[in-house]
């Protein structure tokens, strides 16, 4: 049974712009429009129980209440490489959000992650982090990231992924069963190499260029 945390976003939109990723013949340029486009479509998803405030407006005919979001309450947290991908994106919706760096590659051996770097904005109780990373494959580097925002006191959390592996999401629910995490797709399964099959290859060199 899938845990009640998970969200997967079928939309019509969404599930077009997969298919395209996921093609191994998109070049990295549509590749990281892609990413990008479909990272606005969940944050949207994942945005949709934000709290909002009233707010006076004045139209060009009257004056009427309005709502808005409380300023600054979104941070950004892409896991880095390939979390960097969706945060033009994602900061295009939400233009005063902070931006916190998580860096954690993955032990290509023991598929453990290894943290290289961490640096968040100042916390605010009332603050939703927002983490990024398009693959959510044995669950191992967003568990760690999500455990390293924890520590720093960071209460209110969600992930947000284009790719999740049955295993990673139930990692999650594991370690982490009050985070959100939202997804495009769950795939059916991980290779022996940790790699989501089908999945769409490996999310930071298609991004990058690299090999
Ligand atoms: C990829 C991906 C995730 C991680 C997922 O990063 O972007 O961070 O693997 O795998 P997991 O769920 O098994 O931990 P990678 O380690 O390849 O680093 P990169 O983004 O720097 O290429
Ligand atoms: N990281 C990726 O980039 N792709 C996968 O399939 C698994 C982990």
């Amino acid at each position: 049974m899938l845990p009640s945390t998970l969200t997967v976003v079928s939309h019509p939109l969404v599930q077009h712009k997969m298919a395209l990723l996921r093609s191994v013949d998109t070049p990295t340029r549509e590749f990281r429009q892609l990413v990008g486009e479909i990272a606005t479509l969940l944050a949207y998803e994942a945005t949709r129980t934000l709290e909002i405030e009233p707010v006076k407006v004045t139209t060009p005919l009257e004056t009427m209440e309005g709502h808005r979001i409380p300023r600054d309450r979104i941070v950004l947290v892409p896991i880095l490489r390939a979390g960097l991908g969706m945060v033009d994106a994602v900061a295009a919706l939400f233009p005063n959000a902070g931006v916190g760096h998580i860096g954690l590659y993955r032990n290509e051996a023991t598929l453990e992650p290894v943290s290289y770097y961490f640096k968040i904005p100042p916390l605010g109780a009332d603050k939703v982090y927002l983490v990024l990373d398009p693959m959510l494959a044995t669950g191992g580097s967003a568990s760690a990231a999500i455990a390293k925002l924890k520590e720093s006191g960071a209460k209110r959390i969600q992930l947000i992924s284009l790719v999740a592996a049955p295993a990673g999401v139930e990692r999650m629910s594991r370690d982490h069963p009050d985070v959100g995490v939202f997804v495009a797709a769950l795939d059916r399964q991980l290779n022996e190499h940790g790699y989501i099959l089908p999945g769409l290859g490996d999310a930071g060199d298609r991004l990058f260029g690299t090999t």
